[in-house]
């Protein structure tokens, strides 16, 4: 009896637990966009969250200063799968500096929210994106 009730009780916190993440969070989490490398990219953002082990990886191709593709490799987090999924959505066909602009807090709100305790997830989207576009500006000095 104990024992169900325990169960019942853990199933009752999980559930309370997935209501915390938008429609939005579970669609990109689930069937996540961009998900990859590019071959030659232009530029490539590698990033890691020292505290919780996740890593992310975002490729970028810039053509005319417009990011025309991005792709990614995320082994972390839920939120950050789909964070990872939303910032490469949202920067295709943004110029360089408008790329620059985009925050994590606009990554997160494009999903709809994240809970706060995940907020940091969307920190390392926006990182790895500024250092796929500092990678690609330092080739591109290079070659001048
Ligand atoms: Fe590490 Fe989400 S818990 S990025």
């Amino acid at each position: 009896m104990a024992k169900r009730q325990s169960q019942e009780n853990i199933e009752g916190k999980m559930a309370d637990q997935w209501s915390l993440y938008s429609k939005k969070v579970m669609e990109h989490f689930q069937h996540p966009h961009n998900v990859g490398e590019i071959k030659n990219p232009d530029g490539v953002g590698h990033v890691g969250n020292p505290i919780c082990g996740d890593i992310m990886e975002l490729y970028i191709k810039v053509k005319d200063n417009k990011i025309i593709d991005a792709k990614f490799k995320t082994f972390g987090c839920g939120a950050a799968i789909a964070t990872s999924s939303m910032v490469t959505e949202m920067v295709k066909g943004k110029t360089i500096e408008e790329a620059l602009k985009i925050s994590n807090r606009a990554v997160a709100e494009a999903l709809d929210g994240l809970p706060p305790i995940k907020m940091h997830c969307s920190v390392l989207a926006e990182e790895a994106l500024n250092a796929a576009i500092e990678d690609y500006l330092a080739k591109k000095d290079k070659r001048k």
